[in-house]
């Protein structure tokens, strides 16, 4: 993927501001890098527990998607450390990966640890990190490189979130239990803190895809409050997950609304109905 050319850039940011920009893509770059093995120790989780053919293939399929999300990353990260260093782009200088830790790797003592495993890691993390894209995604300027990147990753996260609901979904009608989470925070408190003014990002930063952390705080709260508990309350219940409702009209509930959608269009591609035996 071609990364845009140096006549897109502002001209008004600081070498700090570009040399941050290149570390937040290398830090990304790792963390998809281990998705990888995430999706790998996944589909090796389902194995176990004979999960749905569509689910290990999704788990599959998710893996080779956070691979070419590391490059992409690690790529985005080599640009802006080159507009840091010299203001004009220089090779690409590769990102040291670590060994991974084998030791580490343990697989769930049951379809419930599976499942509780699956809404944490999957259900909240890949929910929340959609609603980051589209967040970022409306608040690039001009025909920033990170757009066409963060697209990518967006129809890809949304698909990986779409996996974990529908693990969700098939692991309680195979008898999971999960404990269900309280929501933190009532609905008035979400309106309440959407409505005081998040600090105004850098253009430059903003250029490179990043979005302040008092925005992806309220973000999470807002994805949590109004999208994940209603949907593990209904999946636990027996119930249909539904749109998203009542959310801020603002940019912050506008992001969640349009993530909540993207994987609500995922998580109906899959169906259960076909039995499978082993
Ligand atoms: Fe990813
Ligand atoms: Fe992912």
């Amino acid at each position: 993927m071609e990364l845009g050319s140096l006549a897109d850039i502002p001209s008004d940011y600081t070498e700090h501001e570009a040399a941050s920009a290149a570390e937040e893509w290398r830090l990304r770059g790792l963390s998809e890098h281990a998705s990888i093995a995430s999706f790998s120790r996944f589909s090796l989780e389902l194995m176990r527990f004979a999960a749905h053919p569509s689910l290990i293939e999704g788990a599959h399929l998710a893996a080779i998607d956070e691979a070419r999300h590391a490059k992409l990353s690690f790529d985005m990260a080599s640009h802006l450390r080159g507009i840091s260093q010299t203001g004009s782009k220089i090779a690409n200088e590769g990102v040291h990966i670590g060994d991974f830790p084998v030791s580490d790797v343990r697989l769930s003592a049951s379809l419930s640890a599976m499942a509780t495993r699956t809404f944490e890691e999957g259900c909240m993390g890949e929910s929340s990190a959609s609603a980051r894209l589209v967040f970022a995604i409306s608040s690039l300027q001009g025909d920033s490189p990170s757009g066409a990147v963060m697209r990518e990753l967006l129809s890809d996260e949304a698909r990986h979130a779409a996996l974990a609901w529908a693990t969700i979904k098939w692991a309680v009608l195979n008898g999971a239990t999960l404990t269900m989470p309280p929501s933190r925070v009532k609905q008035d408190q979400i309106l309440n803190s959407a409505a005081s003014k998040p600090a105004p990002a850098s253009p430059f930063l903003t250029w490179a895809g990043r979005i302040p952390e008092s925005a992806t705080a309220r973000l999470h709260a807002l994805v949590n409050d109004a999208w994940v508990v209603p949907w593990i309350q209904a999946l636990l219940t027996g119930s249909e997950v539904l749109a998203v409702v009542n959310m801020p009209k603002d940019k912050f509930g506008d992001a969640v609304a349009e993530a909540a959608r993207l994987v609500h269009e995922e998580f109906n591609k899959f169906s259960f109905t076909t039995a499978v035996t082993v």
